[in-house]
Order: C-alpha cells, then sequence, then structure tokens
C-alpha cells in the first residue's frame, strides 16, 4: 500500500550541513517528499535518488528587491518539486496571511512546483467549534487566485489539513475526525473554481505524525498522506511511516 504520499518537514533542523546530507542518505526512500531548509535544498537534492524534493516557503514575486526571500524559480533551478505554503508556524510567528498564501500559491502552480497548502484550527477555534469556518476560509482565500488553474503547469494541489493543537504535542487528532475534514475539504474545493475539478487534489494530515500511529491514518483512503515535523527527523521513524 505504498500510494500514499508522506512529506518530511524538517523545519529548521538539523544544524549543520553534514548531518543533513546523513538524514537525506538515511531516509531516502521512495514515496518521501523532504524538505530541508534553504541552506541545505541544494545538497540534499544531490543526495536523494529515490525520495523527492520539497522546500519549507517560498516568495510571491518572481525576483527583485525581497531581501531574504526566495522565488519558485529560484526553487525550481535546485530541483524541487514541492513547496509547503501557509504552515501554521509562519501563520503565528510570523504573520503569514491568507491573501499572501495565496499570491505563494500562485506563483508555485505558474512556475510548476506542487503546493502543499497547509490549514487548520488553533485549540480554542475547535473548542468554539469554529474548525470548519477556519479551514473554509483558508482554503477560500488561499486558493482565490487560482481562478484559472488551466493556465497554469501544475494541475496537482496538496492540502495538510493540521489542527495546530496536534503540531509538535504529540496529540494528534483521530482518524474519524480527519476523514470527516478530508471530505469536508474537498466539498469546499469545488467551491473554489469550476476549474478545480481538473486539478489533482491530495488530502493529507499532519501532527504528532509517528512510526506508532501512522497506520491508523495510511490506512483509511480518504487520506492520502501525512505531513511529518518531528518524526521525520528520525530515519528509522519515517521508514517506518513510508513504508508499512
Ligand atoms: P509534528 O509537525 O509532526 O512534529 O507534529 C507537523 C508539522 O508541523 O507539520
Amino acid at each position: 500500500m505504498n500510494n500514499k504520499i508522506i512529506i518530511a518537514n524538517w523545519k529548521m533542523n538539523p544544524a549543520t550541513l553534514e548531518e543533513a546530507i546523513q538524514l537525506a542518505k538515511e531516509s531516502d526512500v521512495e514515496g518521501l517528499v523532504i524538505c530541508p531548509s534553504f541552506p541545505f535544498l541544494e545538497e540534499v537534492g544531490k543526495t536523494i535518488k529515490k525520495a523527492k524534493l520539497g522546500a519549507q516557503d517560498l516568495f510571491w514575486a518572481p525576483r527583485g528587491a525581497y531581501t531574504g526571500e526566495v522565488s519558485a524559480k529560484e526553487l525550481k533551478n535546485l530541483g524541487v518539486e514541492y513547496v509547503i505554503i501557509g504552515h501554521s508556524e509562519r501563520r503565528q510567528n510570523l504573520g503569514e496571511t491568507d491573501e499572501m498564501i495565496a499570491k505563494k500559491i500562485k506563483s508555485a502552480v505558474e512556475e510548476g512546483l506542487i503546493p502543499i497548502l497547509c490549514v487548520g484550527e488553533t485549540r480554542e477555534e475547535r473548542d468554539a467549534g469554529k474548525t470548519q469556518e477556519v479551514v473554509e476560509r483558508e482554503l477560500k482565500i488561499g486558493l482565490s487566485l487560482m481562478g484559472q488553474w488551466s493556465n497554469v503547469k501544475s494541475q496537482k494541489l496538496i492540502v495538510a489539513y493540521e489542527p495546530i493543537w496536534a503540531i509538535g504535542t504529540g496529540t494528534p487528532d483521530t482518524p474519524e475526525n480527519m476523514i470527516a475534514m478530508a471530505k469536508f475539504i474537498r466539498s469546499q474545493l469545488s467551491n473554489v473554481s469550476r476549474q478545480m475539478s481538473d486539478v489533482k487534489c491530495q488530502i493529507l494530515y499532519g501532527g504528532s505524525v509517528t512510526g506508532q500511529n501512522a497506520e491508523q491514518f495510511l490506512s483509511r483512503e480518504e487520506i492520502d498522506g501525512a505531513l511529518v515535523g518531528g518524526a521525520s527527523l528520525k530515519p528509522e521513524e519515517i521508514k517506518n511511516i513510508v513504508i508499512r
């Protein structure tokens, strides 16, 4: 059962290039997309043979006076195929808005990168019964510049549902809730644009996925894969998740 896609989000880890190369060598399996931090992209890309290369973010402009930013074209040139956009850590720590995320998604697909759009609610929002409202807004605005999917190079989209309270906490959501969210997300996508029906969309779960609990999510046909943070830094663990 290896038609699932697993995204390894290394975040700002490890600290050195040597460690990054080692980790890439040990994690190099089919079905995995490795997303190292920007300085390690090129060498990790050269190291992996079976896994694919992803980035953790990009900037929406193609070039210009944007200190510290990295464009879709620059990533593409390094062999990057996927890009995480709108991760909750960027939304929360850097004030990334749905409008900024929409521009990032547009620039990714125009360059032929497959965007991994992260959506999900906080604990307070979940407790207040606002999960669907939040996710609906994140999808609607995040994909709002994609009215003309037919004009773009990438016809693929990945949506990762990551409840914020489940990220890095050791407490994942339940597979049942994730299945309900996957259905909800699919139903929302068709509202975004008529062209959306031509777009291949995979829906992933993220938030405290480990080698122990991955099977509960990945054995379900409604869930197309997982976005893994902490556990992706341990090669044995990530291999257990990918090769089940
Ligand atoms: P986690 O991170 O697996 O460590 O919970 C997931 C994420 O941030 O995408």
